[in-house]
């Protein structure tokens, strides 16, 4: 929610009072030097010992609500049959209007169950844009990723309200190029994650229905940010300016044949859920939920958990929550681009996304920009970031780095953890990096995996700059913040 100053300013206002809190503790310069050194300048190998503000993602990490942990408490505990199952599937009967659902154990497994499904190898899915596991999981199973994005999704800095729209006529065109019936499905995510958490209009998403359903093609929705679209469609498309929250989700899911969702992200809890109504869909992946994930009445999720997506699904439907994590990205976006600090533009849901190759434009893509990024501001800060880019994509099969269109440093926002203050001193160290960015050098691999390597890749900074900017850190700040 936002609130007007009596001087006209606009503030993002915290619609919840804190009642647990979490000690945090800010490791001094010399400290995260170490620490950074120790992680193999992966901000995924950091402890959060040696983290004072974790921004790495919102999933998982979002603060539960006073009802969602008073649900916990009642979960029936069952191997088959559970209570809370059916509480779950009421929720989604009543927010999302599927019939069918199943739990898994997060958002990948519900791609995996797809993937196993619905791609044979040769096909294709058309996707508004990829995620890293949505990908990885059409690539083991033999299938091709097609990006159908609009012209001007990529430019960083933009006025486009809707970045994530999937443009119809690329979709027609691939229809004609690999016919229908090699298209395994059309994915739309919402907020879309990779381009900076950029959301898709309603319109597009009826276009999109109408083309795949000419062709009876599934449309399958990925619903991991499903409020933050929603906000931004009652923000930005004029239709629904008058429109709930809620009322736009059920209109979205009207198109939708097949939902996925990571509950870590708008649901808040540990879990994810596949949810259609049609039954020919749920019962081919009810085949397979046996096999890896668990009986269809718990999915491999904790009854406690699944209490809880069903009061999380009811809560993200609240203005309040729905709108709590992305007024404050705005605020955060807004102060670094007034201070001329490169951010993606317009802000989006998920997270404050930082343009690594217009702040470090020394750097080419080659020596992982957006990675260097991460590792600096922890360096000048000790916030935890991800890189969101050439890191992030695999090597090609001839064992190429594959350049991502954009080289993002990640600053995530998790919903209900952190307050003002914590993103005006985000704010003042950025501003101070900024300032400093030509200290700052590449990054290359010492250990790299070859699937999915950002998670557990070692890198080294090329020349000792980790060094030189924690001596020009300290010589401004001393070595205690
Ligand atoms: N789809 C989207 C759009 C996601 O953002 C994620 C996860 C997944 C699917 C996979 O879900 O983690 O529950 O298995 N995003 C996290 C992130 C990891 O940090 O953005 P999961």
């Amino acid at each position: 929610m936002k609130i007007t100053l009596s001087n006209g300013k606009v503030l993002p206002i915290e619609m919840h009072k804190i009642k647990i809190v979490q000690k945090t503790s800010l490791p001094p310069a010399s400290r995260r030097l170490e620490a950074i050194e120790e992680a193999g300048y992966n901000t995924f190998l950091l402890r959060t010992k040696d983290v004072f503000l974790d921004m790495l993602t919102d999933s998982g990490t979002n603060a539960m609500s006073d009802n969602q942990l008073s649900a916990m408490m009642v979960a029936d505990d069952a191997y088959a049959g559970s209570e809370s199952f059916y509480r779950l599937a009421d929720a989604v009967r009543e927010v999302l209007g599927f019939r069918y659902c199943m739990p898994v154990h997060q958002g990948r497994a519900a791609e995996h169950l797809l993937a196993k499904v619905f791609i044979k190898p040769g096909d294709v899915v058309l996707m508004n844009y990829h995620f890293t596991t949505s990908k990885a999981h059409v690539d083991l199973a033999g299938g091709k990723v097609l990006e159908l994005f609009e012209d001007g999704a990529l430019q960083t800095v933009s006025v486009n309200p809707f970045k994530g729209n999937l443009d119809i006529s690329k979709f027609e065109a691939a229809v004609k190029q690999y016919g229908a019936e090699h298209i395994s499905f059309v994915r739309m995510e919402a907020t879309t994650n990779l381009i900076g958490g950029q959301p898709f209009s309603m319109k597009n998403l009826r276009e999109v229905k109408a083309m795949a359903a000419s062709y009876h093609i599934p449309l399958v929705f990925d619903g991991s940010l499903i409020s933050e679209n929603a906000y931004f469609i009652q923000q930005r498309e004029a239709a629904y300016a008058n429109s709930s929250i809620q009322e736009i989700i059920l209109e979205m899911m009207s198109y939708v044949d097949i939902l996925y969702l990571s509950g870590r992200k708008s649901t808040g809890v540990r879990g994810g859920l596949i949810a259609t109504n049609e039954k020919k869909y749920y019962d081919r992946l009810l085949e397979w939920l046996p096999v890896y994930e668990g009986f269809a009445t718990y999915g491999g999720m904790s009854t406690k958990e699944i209490e809880a997506m069903a009061v999380g699904l009811r809560e993200m439907t609240d203005q309040a929550v729905a709108s709590g994590a992305a007024d404050f990205i705005k605020y955060f976006v807004e102060r670094l681009d007034e201070a001329g600090v490169p951010v993606i533009t317009p802000a989006g849901g998920l997270a404050c996304h930082l343009d690594a190759m217009r702040f470090l434009p020394h750097l080419p893509q080659s020596v992982y920009p957006a990675g260097a990024l991460a590792a600096a501001l922890y360096l000048a800060s000790g916030i935890r970031s991800m890189e969101r880019g050439t890191i992030s994509t695999d090597r090609d099969a001839q064992g190429n780095d594959v350049m991502a269109d954009l080289e993002l440093a990640r600053l995530a926002l998790p919903r209900r953890l952190y307050t003002l203050s914590h993103i005006e001193y985000a704010v003042d160290r950025l501003k101070w990096l900024y300032d400093h960015r030509e200290l700052v050098g590449g990054l290359r691999f010492v250990e790299e995996p070859p699937v999915l390597r950002f998670f557990f890749g070692r890198l080294a900074p090329i020349g000792d700059w980790g060094m030189a900017l924690t001596r020009a850190f300290q010589a401004d700040f001393g070595n205690e913040c």
